[in-house]
């Protein structure tokens, strides 16, 4: 079975139980600017998974466009991929484990054919130190459905990875693990953030069975050992939970579901194929590069690392530009040049010739031009990766002969364009040590190279540092505390966008503003702005700035050690955000404030433009 059937199946499968097919959502995340790109599908489901009402009801289906920049040094393997489909399921507080791990079996051994017996689950063992019990239901569930194929299903409890590794399979078809059947959008119990959601997940691995365990990963193999004979091809989040703000759990007033699957591995799956550079929506961009190059994919496995990172690349950098993104050295704007600059030095490796990468850009649009509509983007697609490519072409040789001589990484990112990612790369192939120190030190005083994103790294702030964009972004803070002063200590950032023009800011409100509260929050920003109250920042550890109460924007992944942007006199803070700024010194630089517009952006949520004057 190839892609468009199996996105038909599924579509059609889950319509069938009453979901409605929703199209994907961008790869740009919308009203969120705390992250770069769209990750998983839940990322734009958070409001309704947390109990906002979502327009077509409570069961929702789709296939989800996303992104991984943490998996961009993953690639070369036979099945990491950065960009990837995600097919997904939401039962937002309607159906619930009962429901869906039966409707999933199904999907997975009628619809796609899967033989049961290489189908492999694991289930949460439990976090007693956050009082989360172990998810027997799911296992029971399991059991029973793989015995209605037949097959015994044992239990095997690993707890942690490294457990797993030292006692292996031992037999088992259901197996207990901690944090890798835990889910949230920052991960395990521990480094969630108050307000966010979670819940136990039960995953499905398929078993390549002609790929031997290599003991390089581990002792022994286990579903979630990374040599590849395992692989996930499902998750079932049953997102039950809340993170209070004192550390502990709460449950969400209702039970929601979020299964996720990646279409290219449940397509490898379904054709006992581990490579899944060999599905139908990668297989035309190899073959065009065997085309190019006049290499053989499979030939060796350095050529063929070349060939997955550039098929990869290329087809990730043109649903990128399709949704909007330009290269740049800034946040989505440098993952995508790294992206191209690395597939061009893989590209070189193969002796591909420059026009290459506008003819394989060709075949990532006409791949997908029916279920995406990117092929009316194919000529800007083209001009933005021809310009890139020309620009660093001119610095690639010189910049790998400077590397080859010694590298300063820093001389080979200002002078020659490479990214310092790819020069640790290149210096990691040839054992050389790098001094990424020195590197970072001189990167900071560089002025012209703002910030380097990825999600990791996020900050928060602004990507703009025009002197009227940095003013409204200390009236957007003002703007936030006032709303809640005037309409109560529940409202809280949904989203937020400023340009040099205005502010704009999303909040949690389930009704209009009044004209009065409208009028009310003006006059509190401008008193504000008149009492000339000195606008500080305070690095702190994650810990100590949520004691202080700052605001922070659900969903946004914040580091060990945040920032908090504290407006007013020493512990008279009339506003605590985490931020990564830059702000104004004192509110007195701001000029006047008005509201422009407050409207609604979604059930539950409001939307207020405003500008100085
Ligand atoms: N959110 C879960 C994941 O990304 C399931 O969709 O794995």
């Amino acid at each position: 079975m190839q892609s468009q059937e199996i996105r038909k199946k599924f579509l059609d499968f889950f319509e069938k139980k009453g979901h409605k097919i929703v199209p994907s959502s961008s790869l740009v995340p919308e009203n969120d600017p705390s992250v770069l790109f769209t990750t998983a599908g839940m990322q734009p489901m958070v409001a309704y998974l947390l109990g906002q009402e979502h327009p077509k009801g409570k069961r929702i289906a789709n296939s989800q466009k996303c992104f991984r920049a943490n998996d961009i040094e993953e690639v070369g393997d036979n099945r990491h991929t950065t960009f990837f489909e995600m097919l997904g399921n939401w039962s937002l507080g309607d159906y619930f484990k009962r429901e869906q791990i039966p409707w999933i079996f199904e999907f997975l051994t009628k619809e796609i054919k899967l033989d049961p017996k290489k189908i492999y689950v694991t289930a949460f063992i439990g976090d007693p130190a956050h009082n989360l019990p172990k998810d027997f239901e799911s296992a029971e569930i399991w059991k029973n459905l793989f015995a209605e194929k037949g097959i015994t299903a044992k239990e095997v409890e690993f707890g942690t990875e490294k457990r797993a590794s030292e006692i292996g399979m031992g037999g088992g078809r259901i197996f207990y693990y901690q944090d890798k059947n835990w889910w949230s959008m920052s991960g395990n119990p521990d480094s969630m953030q108050s307000g966010e959601p979670g819940g136990p997940d039960s995953e499905m691995f398929y078993e390549f069975s002609d790929i031997q365990h290599d003991v390089s990963f581990g002792k022994y193999c286990h579903p979630n050992c990374d040599c590849g004979r395992y692989v996930e091809i499902g998750n079932s989040v049953f997102m039950e939970y809340q993170k209070k703000s004192d550390g502990s759990f709460a449950k969400l007033p209702k039970q929601n579901v979020d299964f996720g699957g990646g279409l290219e591995r449940l397509i490898a799956a379904s054709n006992n194929e581990p490579d899944v550079f060999k599905i139908d929506t990668l297989f035309p961009i190899i073959k065009e590069i065997e085309r190019l190059s006049e290499k053989k994919y499979g030939e060796d496995f350095e050529i063929t690392k070349s060939f997955r990172i550039i098929s990869d690349h290329i087809r990730a950098a043109v649903f990128m530009i399709a949704d909007g993104v330009t290269p740049s050295n800034t946040e989505r704007g440098y993952i995508l040049r790294r992206l191209v600059r690395r597939a061009v030095v893989h590209a070189h490796k193969l002796n591909m010739n420059d026009g290459a990468f506008a003819e394989l850009a060709v075949v990532v649009v006409q791949t997908y031009k029916n279920v995406y509509s990117i092929d009316n983007k194919i000529i800007d697609i083209k001009n933005i990766l021809i310009t890139e490519i020309e620009k660093f072409k001119n610095t690639l040789d010189k910049g790998l002969k400077e590397f080859e001589k010694g590298i300063d990484p820093f001389v080979l990112l200002t002078t020659y364009g490479f990214p310092i990612e790819l020069t640790l790369e290149l210096a990691k192939e040839k054992d050389i040590v790098v001094d990424v120190k020195n590197f970072e030190e001189k990167f900071k005083k560089h002025q012209e190279i703002s910030r380097v994103g990825s999600e990791h790294k996020f900050k928060g702030g602004l990507a703009d540092h025009n002197p009227k964009t940095i003013k409204l972004h200390t009236a957007h803070h003002l703007l936030l505390a006032a709303l809640q002063e005037v309409l109560g200590k529940n409202v809280k950032q949904r989203g937020s966008n400023i340009t040099q023009e205005r502010l704009r800011l999303d909040f949690s409100f389930d009704r209009k503003l009044t004209d009065e509260e409208k009028k009310r929050v003006e006059e509190i920003v401008n008193d504000k702005i008149k009492e000339s109250l000195p606008v500080v920042c305070k690095e702190l550890p994650k810990a100590e700035a949520e004691k202080l109460g700052a605001e922070m924007e659900f969903g946004a992944k914040y580091g060990d050690v945040v920032s908090v942007y504290l407006i007013g006199e020493e512990n008279k803070w009339i506003s605590r955000e985490f931020c990564g700024g830059p702000h104004v010194g004192n509110t007195n630089e701001l000029g006047e404030f008005k509201i422009t517009k407050e409207e609604a952006v979604a059930a539950g949520i409001r939307r207020i433009k405003g500008v100085l004057e």
